[in-house]
């Protein structure tokens, strides 16, 4: 992880598991349109070496990204949070800035610009897990007055997320759920922010298709396969379906923003997103 000049920088994304990530290509892909040689490596690390990792993260690069499982864990390794990542309480970004590590968060961000043309606000949507992006995605639509039931696997993350929501948001109506016991209800948008449709889970759906009728909207944040068992029910019962690409592509262009200090302009953000919507295809098969 050493860079071969000064201006060669190094990067990175750590997390458990990885062999999902695009985030290494995604990245590259971004580096090779601003004509620059930075480096941008996949670490997968057991919670055990989450610690010493950081520390080498710290010294040996210009900033990274942090994904599931250490997007809370990382905090107390950070000299400062930006503001965005204060309000989601969770980093995605890390930037070192005169040898400090300051935390940000773009997954709202990238979560909001996925949504596209739905008008989200005031909507009564299920949200799928109690994680890191389940709670990103919760502060955000509770920011815009949705109803929102999260429903999960343990109900300890769940009663969190709908403890923290209702400190942050005193308004808000949010209730909890297991996921195998999800309320019925005329549900306007579904999202997926649990990993059952990715990986070793492929085969699997947090939701079945009796839930469904009636939605307007499901929005499944994994993006590897493009098309996972939840978005094929949801589009076989007319609903409109939105997978975890635009997230990704979003929240990587506002995370290379933070680190090299720079906006994309409007036809910058369009070109690299063509470039990576060109490239998706071939990731996904490989
Ligand atoms: N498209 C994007 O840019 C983007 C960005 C962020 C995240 N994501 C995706 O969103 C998903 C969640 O990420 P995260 O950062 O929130 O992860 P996280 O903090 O580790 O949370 C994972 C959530 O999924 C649940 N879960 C894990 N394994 C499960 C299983 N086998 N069955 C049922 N529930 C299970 C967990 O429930 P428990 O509380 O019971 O453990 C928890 O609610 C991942 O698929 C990730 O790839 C996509």
């Amino acid at each position: 992880m050493v860079a071969e000049n000064l201006s060669q920088q190094v990067y990175a994304v750590v997390g458990d598991p990885l062999g999902h990530t695009f985030s290494p290509r995604l990245h590259r892909a971004v580096f090779d349109y601003l004509g620059l040689s930075h480096i941008y490596i996949a670490w997968e690390v057991k919670k055990a070496e989450f610690k010493a990792a950081a520390a080498q993260l710290a010294r040996n690069t210009a900033g990274f990204n942090v994904t599931a499982p250490y997007k809370e864990e990382i905090i107390e390794y950070l000299d400062d949070l930006d503001l965005s990542a204060e309000i989601y309480e969770a980093v995605n970004t890390v930037k070192k800035e005169k040898g400090r590590l300051i935390g940000y968060n773009t997954d709202g961000s990238g979560f909001l610009q996925g949504l596209g043309a739905y008008e989200i606000e005031g909507k009564n949507v299920l949200i799928l897990g109690a994680g890191g992006a389940a709670q990103t995605i919760a502060y955000e639509l509770a920011h815009r007055g949705c109803r929102l039931t999260i429903a999960n696997r343990s109900d300890e993350r769940a009663s969190r997320l709908v403890f923290r929501l209702k400190r942050k948001f005193p308004a808000v109506q949010a209730r909890k759920a297991r996921l195998n016991k999800i309320p019925t209800d005329n549900y306007h948008c579904v999202i997926n922010a649990t990993p059952l449709g990715m990986g070793k889970l492929s085969g699997e759906t947090p939701l079945h298709s009796q839930h469904l009728s009636g939605v307007e909207l499901v929005y499944d944040l994994i993006y590897n396969p493009g098309e996972t068992k939840l978005l094929k029910l949801a589009e076989a019962v007319g609903c409109r379906t939105i997978n975890g690409f635009q997230m990704l592509a979003w929240q990587g262009l506002k995370a290379q923003e933070i680190w090299l200090n720079r906006t994309f302009s409007q036809q910058e953000a369009a070109d690299i997103l063509e470039i990576i919507e060109r490239k998706k295809e071939a990731w996904q098969k490989s």
